[in-house]
């Protein structure tokens, strides 16, 4: 008999961050928020991709159905950051991110990935789009694993 495997599904959201200011704390801010979720996201086999561009986070999430919605759930209760709406929510056929919660922020080595997406504008005006999210996600991905000389999983 053929197995039938869960539905994977994934979720894109956008926020406003509501962290420090303060370069450093914000970082400290960044790596409690990143600890936990790899925890739990791996103990509920969700993988996930976090861009942080200014105060905009723009989460991937993937995995079952119910762990996706119910990861969803605590994350737009959680007040480090407001305005948690959703992008696109649909089935999947394969995963696309190799770990449980990996971030990239937009720095002057990633900049002209971001600019070139122009996501930044989309988010200003409340309508980024899930296809554009999405491809700079994969982009930034690729670009650390390659860093990491694992770049022949991505070829
Ligand atoms: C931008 C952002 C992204 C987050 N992403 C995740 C995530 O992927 N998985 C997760 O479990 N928690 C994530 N969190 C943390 C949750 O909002 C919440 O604090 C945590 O899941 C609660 O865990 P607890 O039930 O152990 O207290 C995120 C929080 C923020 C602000």
């Amino acid at each position: 008999m053929k197995s039938k495997r869960t539905s994977l599904v994934h979720l894109i959201y956008f926020s406003r961050l509501t962290l420090s200011n303060d370069p450093a704390l914000r970082a400290k801010q960044i790596g409690d928020i990143t600890r936990h979720a790899q925890k739990k996201n791996e103990f509920a086999v969700i993988t996930s991709f976090l861009i942080v561009d200014q105060n905009f986070a723009i989460q991937v999430i993937e995995g079952e159905r119910q762990s996706v919605n119910e990861t969803f759930q605590r994350i737009a209760a959680d007040s480090r950051h407001r305005d948690v709406q959703i992008v696109e929510w649909r089935e999947i056929a394969k995963r696309e991110f190799v770990s449980s919660f990996t971030t990239v922020s937009r720095n002057t080595a990633n900049e002209p990935h971001f600019a070139k997406s122009g996501l930044l504008p989309m988010l200003q005006r409340g309508t980024p789009k899930g296809s554009v999210i999405h491809g700079l996600a994969v982009t930034l991905q690729e670009e650390s694993m390659a860093k990491q000389g694992i770049d022949h999983l991505f070829v």
